[in-house]
């Protein structure tokens, strides 16, 4: 299980996130980002934010810890605004933290810094979950201390919200073209070599044991049975590579095709004057 903390205080939404994570401190003395149970596409989100991170964990790829955060709904009353508020209320009980990494870079900071192995190997894990949110527009990693980190999740394991359909995205091809780290010289193959053979049934349960019962808890279904039919999915995912597989290392060798940014300076308003000295950013 992951480990179990419980909020003290509320620090601030962090409004950067669609679904508005929020800041907080915890009785254990770290500082989390809070991914709230009663957001947007419900419970689903935090199962994917926790199999997915445990996961890419698992895989030697760095993540910000996980923890469930106990969340008192006292702890928003000093909110002022009205719709986190409301958000907090409805999510008293436990919810998702991440580690907070105190001065994260955003990711366009330091994209030159990944090397091909590396990005490589953030592509093959985000084409294994079906990862469709880590592209140039919303790269969704942070730097920390010089390192790459992987966040936001939520998006993936999409066959998760209609499981009928999950059978259809066993064998789905998946769109690198958009990706964040396309232009990084990805090495796919060496990725593919070293880490499908960690994927196991024994590792996917593992990481499956991770995710608390209650987020689990889908029509009267034990949690048991519905655990396995991740394990299920993501074994058939993995095992069915030859059809995903040629086309992420095509992707890749193409470098996304064209250059996503202009230039520096390309777009400027000539009344802005001319572009600040490299390295130096401008909010
Ligand atoms: N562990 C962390 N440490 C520091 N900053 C973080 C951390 N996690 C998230 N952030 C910051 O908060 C922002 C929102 O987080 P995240 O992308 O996980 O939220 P979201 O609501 O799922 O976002 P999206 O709008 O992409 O769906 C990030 O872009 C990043 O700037
Ligand atoms: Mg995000």
């Amino acid at each position: 299980m992951l480990p179990a903390v419980t909020a003290t205080r509320y620090v601030t939404p962090l409004r950067e996130g669609g679904s508005l994570p929020g800041l907080m401190e915890a009785d254990d003395l770290g500082t989390y980002v809070v991914k709230w149970r009663a957001a947007g596409q419900g419970v689903g989100v935090l199962v994917a934010e926790v199999v997915c991170g445990e996961l890419a964990r698992a895989l030697g790829l760095p993540v910000p810890a996980l923890v469930t955060v106990d969340v008192a709904p006292e702890l928003a009353v000093g909110e002022p605004d009205h719709e986190v508020q409301e958000l907090l209320q409805r999510s008293a009980g436990r919810n998702l933290g991440l580690d907070y990494l105190p001065g994260a870079l955003d990711f366009e900071a330091g994209a030159d810094g990944v090397d091909p192995a590396l990005a490589g190997r953030v592509l093959w894990f985000d084409a294994l979950v079906g990862n469709v949110d880590r592209s140039w527009r919303n790269p969704n990693m942070l730097f920390w201390h010089g390192r790459l980190q992987l966040i936001d999740h939520g998006a993936a394991l999409t066959f998760h919200h209609h499981w009928p359909g999950a059978p259809a995205a066993v064998a789905r091809p998946y769109d690198a073209t958009a990706h964040a780290l396309i232009e990084c010289a990805p090495d796919v193959p060496a990725a593919d070599g070293a880490l499908a053979p960690l994927v196991t049934r024994a590792l996917l349960s593992d990481v499956l044991d991770q995710v608390p019962d209650e987020w689990l808890d889908e029509e009267g279904e034990q949690p048991s049975a519905v655990r396995t039919r991740y394990v299920d999915q993501l074994m058939a995912r993995l095992e069915a590579r030859e059809n995903w597989l040629p086309g992420l290392v095509a992707a890749a060798a193409a470098g996304g095709g064209r250059r996503r940014r202009a230039p520096r300076g390309e777009n400027r308003p000539s009344w802005l004057g001319p572009p600040p000295p490299e390295g130096v950013t401008q909010r």
